[in-house]
């Protein structure tokens, strides 16, 4: 992979024809290294967030050593990188050859699930295996994140009380997890969630080894600057002394978003400018998914050479390069009046959930990939608050 010092110093040099996905290894590490350091606990990357070698190996090289992983590809990439990872299988449902694979073939020992239906296919695929550690995962309230999680997995009533039951029954070690949603604005929804896990694992009468407070964990995004990252982790080893689980039990969480998001940035090339639109060569079927359907707006930058005149700013509304009219990303993304065709932006903050989303709709999809060494445009990893650098007009080069 080509290095640069920025997204800035590739474009004078290239004038690339294809999007550029700008990598920043350490962005990932600092994030990383900054969880180990300050959860109360075991620390698992959410792979899914941004699978990508040089994202893993960041994170592998600030000491994360557990990796949550959703789907037999994402098991194999972890595996043959990393010998002495261990792999947690998170997806609530799985294919029965894949719980199989990852048993038999790459010694997975960690399940995820939120039905009996899915416990009963463990057990079957598994031989009735007695070294599992299983994981409830738990319905709770998603109302303070950006992204809901809440619809399509987790057990909840009486339903989770009794598959807490029929999972204790089977399971070497008994786990129970749950996701806040993603971008989570308020730490204290872990201590809501937390409690109302308690309270279930109360009802259900059994004993817990392990618990997975999930991933939500935010960064600072336009318009959504989260309270310090410290505070969650307050909220999370004050709520986990009181929830009912066995003394020595284990704590874990799973981010995804916070190790990887800072890491990531997108330079996209004006292909066509009408009035306040415009017209890009990456999208919503690209690595802006989330600008288009979740409505996050990403910070921008306009790339040109130091000394450009500079412009007042206003805002804009991007399209994507498909014929989809849902290929839109409202914004608003605040860039210099005088942009035009020809001109590359960067996208600051795509690192997660950007180009791990992107498809081959159209035609498009295809990425240059660098390594860049400058800061990302946004950090919530510096003392004591996090920044947000709102519009950055010009980059400096
Ligand atoms: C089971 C599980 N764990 C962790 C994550 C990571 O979440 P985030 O990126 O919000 O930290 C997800 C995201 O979908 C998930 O489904």
């Amino acid at each position: 992979m080509d290095q640069f010092q920025s997204a800035l110093a590739l474009v004078v040099a290239d004038r690339p024809d294809l999007p550029v996905h700008c990598i920043r290894p350490h962005a990932a590490q600092k994030a990383a290294d900054w969880f180990v350091r300050r959860f109360p606990g075991d620390v698992l990357y959410a792979v899914k967030a941004n699978p990508h070698p040089a994202i893993l190996e960041a994170v592998y090289a600030a000491g994360v050593r557990w990796f949550d992983v959703a789907s037999l590809p994402e098991i194999e990439l972890v595996a043959t990188r990393f010998e002495d990872a261990t792999l947690a299988f998170m997806h609530p449902v799985k294919a029965r050859s894949a719980i199989r694979r990852a048993y038999f073939d790459y010694g997975v020992r960690i399940f995820s699930l939120d039905s009996r239906e899915e416990l009963a296919k463990i057990v079957e695929e598994t031989g009735g295996a007695k070294d599992l550690h299983l994981i409830t995962r738990l319905a709770v309230c998603s109302d303070y994140a950006q992204h809901k999680l809440g619809g399509k997995f987790g057990a909840s009533g009486v339903e989770a009380v009794e598959l807490l039951r029929e999972a204790r029954g089977v399971a070497d070690e008994l786990g129970v997890s749950f996701h806040v949603g993603s971008q989570c604005m308020r730490p204290e929804a872990w201590r809501v969630a937390m409690a109302h896990v308690g309270d279930l694992i109360r009802e259900a009468g059994v004993t817990v080894d392990i618990v997975d407070v999930g991933g939500g964990f935010p960064v600072a995004y336009p318009g959504l600057t989260p309270p310090p990252l410290e505070d969650y982790m307050v909220e999370i080893e004050a709520a986990f002394e009181e929830m009912p689980v066995l003394e020595n039990a284990d704590l874990w969480c799973e981010p995804g978003r916070a190790l990887c998001a800072e890491a990531g940035s997108h330079v996209a090339r004006v292909e066509l400018r009408k009035g306040d639109a415009l017209y890009l060569n990456d999208g919503a079927y690209g690595a802006l998914f989330d600008a288009a359907h979740d409505g996050l707006v990403y910070p921008v930058k306009l790339l040109r050479e130091k000394g450009s005149p500079r412009r007042p700013l206003r805002p804009f509304k991007l399209y994507g390069p498909t014929c989809d009219s849902i290929d839109a990303m409202e914004g608003p993304f605040m860039l210099p009046a005088d942009v035009s065709e020809g001109d590359y932006i960067e996208v600051g903050m795509t690192g997660a959930y950007g180009s791990a989303l992107a498809t081959k709709f159209n035609g498009f999809g295809d990425y240059i990939e660098a390594e860049v060494a400058d800061a990302p445009m946004t950090t919530v990893f510096e003392a004591p608050k996090p920044q947000i650098a709102e519009v950055i007009a010009i980059g400096d080069f």
